[in-house]
């Protein structure tokens, strides 16, 4: 019977190690270190209108020199009034919060997007643009 009881025991400890760990790794993925894989799946959204290349305005403006650039200020890029008239310089947090609502920060947008609402994947996505951009 003792033994029996110390069996058990280990049976209990070992089934709920491995509730624990499944529960680990079945957990929707939002780590806590920024995932730049995951940005760069998210920026494939962003391509169809956006490019990284300087100059290369498409549907939408370059986002060349993006962090540190003020708003609305990509060369020969033909913004709507509503960006030309916003004055927001770009950086990670303003860029979070533009993408988490974009056509609420910016009333009038013209770009057809409706945001990222998860915050971990906007911050995947700013950590993939920013290490992109810095090598261009
Ligand atoms: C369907 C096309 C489209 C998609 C998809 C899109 N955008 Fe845009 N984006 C635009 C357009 C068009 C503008 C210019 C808006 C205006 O002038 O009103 C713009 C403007 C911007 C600006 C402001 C740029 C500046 O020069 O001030 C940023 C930043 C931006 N987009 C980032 C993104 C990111 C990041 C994504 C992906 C998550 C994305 N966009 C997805 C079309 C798009």
């Amino acid at each position: 019977m003792v033994v029996n009881k110390g069996g058990g025991a280990i049976c209990r400890f070992l089934i709920i190690s491995i509730i624990v760990m499944s529960g680990w790794f079945m957990a929707p993925k939002a780590s806590a270190e920024p995932d730049s894989f995951n940005g760069q799946l998210w920026f494939e959204r962003c391509k169809v209108c956006h490019a990284l290349t300087p100059g290369k305005n498409e549907k939408g403006p370059s986002l060349h020199g993006l962090f540190g650039r003020k708003s609305g200020t990509s060369p020969g890029y033909d913004y709507s009034l509503a960006m030309k008239k916003t004055a927001i310089v770009w950086t990670e947090r303003t860029l979070d919060n533009f993408l988490a609502t974009p056509k609420i920060v910016v009333p009038g947008l013209k770009m057809e997007f409706s945001g990222i609402p998860r915050p971990s994947d906007r911050r995947d996505l700013i950590t993939f643009l920013k290490k992109t951009l810095a090598s261009k």
